[in-house]
């Protein structure tokens, strides 16, 4: 098992999931980023950086504050790996083919490093935080020179210098249950739509999951704080925001005033000029009424929640110890609908968890069919070591999860095209992101819903709102015609809107 990582340099501190489990009344520490110290400050002039995300939105936005780090100490940023002087892969460790990518890219990156010996390869992120990863690190990828982990981010500078200038590998890695970092440089992506973290960490301890040991306890930033960033934001011509937490709806019960909520930040948030607020992910269990309330008002609080429900069967979630049944999360989605009829909502589920039956796995499939998801991300269950359930027995063939998986996406594109062509003929308020990937002569941009639509029209709509006639709906798209030209007559309205 895991135990083996040796302590063999004074840069070496490795992770411990046992201790990375603890969870102790400590009070978190609200910690400043501090200046970058004078003898690093130009460390990385005429120097070029690459960070390569993997994994969830949090682990996007993680890699934004790197990009910040490294630009504030002089680096430039690259997608030429030839160019570059530093490569950082930020990793996913939520299942195991996250964790294959990774390791096939340092292999690849090896060719590299031995081209060009001063290059620094690195490695952070949650895969980071396991130990078993760490020990395979040490045993077969030795080209590797700076491992960090989660919770020390801010500590680039130091642990960049300590690379730098010193030959053995450099690692450190906390496993502890984790402060808020407050004033962290960021590159964000566009000027259009940004991610603000609104609490870290995760105290589920859902019996398949890694989060809680690879990015420690429930702690939420000072409401202030957030509220500051998105009015920044607005400021700055932001268009979007996406709050962010492993289980946003958890927001402030670890604070002071125990009393402020994920509902009262919402409506807080609601009032500052930003166009479109969305958040993710929520956990049902914590998603109460008053935030149903609040998110009922509207504005800038969209019509898009993305709700993990992971299994349909109570037996199955009692397993997961997801501790909601299928009942009670039928009846808050029955909640949501009545308060938001025109809600999309999307889920994430698990197939072939330890054990799960036909019976149970079609309970699954009737969930499905009875809240109809806009869409859902769906995955077979994938063992992480340390965790409750990767000890649990498991009977049912790799080739039983792979059929249950197929069955369930048949089923859910079927269900994603039919919502899809409702929207036939209706006009929808797009926020236009840029070209499309495939297409430069193609717009694309994302409803309110946060469905994505491709549609033609002039590049001066990039950044800006636009009004869009759905003429040809598709599973995962939706394509339109471009109508705020003929639409603004005297009324300057639109009329057969979804958003009016
Ligand atoms: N195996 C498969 N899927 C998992 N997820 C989390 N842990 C595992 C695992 N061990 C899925 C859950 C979660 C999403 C981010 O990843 O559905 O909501
Ligand atoms: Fe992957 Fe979870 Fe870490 Fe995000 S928090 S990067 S999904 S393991």
């Amino acid at each position: 098992m895991s135990k083996e990582v040796k302590d063999y340099s004074k840069y070496f501190v490795a992770p411990d999931l046992k201790s990375a489990k603890r969870r102790g009344k400590s009070d978190v520490q609200v910690i400043r980023f501090e200046q970058i110290p004078e003898n690093m400050r130009n460390a990385g002039a005429g120097k070029k950086y690459m960070v390569e995300t993997y994994g969830c939105q949090m682990n996007v936005h993680d890699s934004e504050t790197i990009a910040g780090i490294l630009e504030q100490i002089g680096y430039e940023s690259t997608d030429r790996e030839e160019d570059a002087d530093i490569i950082l892969l930020n990793t996913c460790a939520v299942r195991g083919n996250a964790e294959d990518k990774v390791f096939g890219e340092l292999g690849r990156l090896k060719q590299l490093k031995l081209e060009k010996p001063d290059l620094i390869l690195g490695v952070c992120g949650c895969m980071s935080q396991e130990e078993v990863v760490i020990n395979r690190i040490l045993r077969s990828y030795q080209h590797v020179d700076l491992i960090f982990g989660t919770h020390n981010i801010h500590r680039l500078p130091f642990l960049l210098r300590n690379a730098l200038f010193n030959k053995e590998m450099v690692v450190e890695v906390w496993s502890k249950e984790g402060d808020v970092v407050e004033n962290m440089p960021k590159v964000r992506r566009d000027g259009l739509s940004a991610w603000v973290n609104i609490m870290y960490g995760c105290d589920k301890f859902c019996t398949y999951c890694i989060v809680p040991y690879t990015r420690g306890k429930e702690r939420s930033r000072r409401p202030e704080d957030v509220l500051n960033e998105i009015r920044e934001l607005a400021r700055k011509g932001y268009q979007e925001v996406t709050l962010l937490g492993q289980n946003v709806n958890a927001y402030g019960k670890d604070l002071a005033d125990g009393n402020y909520t994920f509902g009262d930040l919402m409506n807080d948030v609601r009032k500052i000029g930003i166009p479109r607020v969305r958040f993710t992910t929520s956990h049902p269990r914590d998603f109460d009424d008053h935030l149903i309330e609040v998110l009922a008002k509207r504005g800038n609080l969209v019509e898009h929640i993305h709700l993990p429900v992971q299994s349909g069967s109570t037996e199955v979630l009692k397993m997961m110890a997801r501790k909601y049944t299928r009942e009670s999360y039928l009846e808050l989605v029955g909640k949501i609908k009545q308060a938001i009829p025109d809600i999309a909502l999307t889920t994430d589920i698990i197939v072939g968890f330890p054990g799960e039956t036909d019976e149970q796995f079609e309970e699954t499939l009737s969930l499905v069919r009875e809240v109809e998801y806009d869409s859902a991300f769906t995955f077979i269950y994938s063992p992480r070591e340390g965790t409750p359930a990767a000890s649990m027995k498991d009977d049912v063939p790799p080739e039983v999860k792979k059929e249950r998986l197929q069955r369930l996406n048949e089923l859910q594109n079927e269900i994603s095209r039919r919502k899809n062509e409702a929207l036939r003929g209706k006009v929808v308020e797009v926020l236009v992101e840029g070209e499309s990937k495939k297409n430069p002569d193609i717009l694309s941009g994302r409803t309110r819903t946060n469905k994505l639509v491709n549609f033609e029209g002039p590049k001066s709509l990039i950044g800006k709102f636009a009004h869009v006639r759905i003429d040809q709906p598709q599973t995962w798209t939706l394509k339109g015609v471009w109508v705020d030209e003929k639409a603004t007559d005297q009324s300057g309205g639109i009329r057969n809107g979804t958003h009016p």
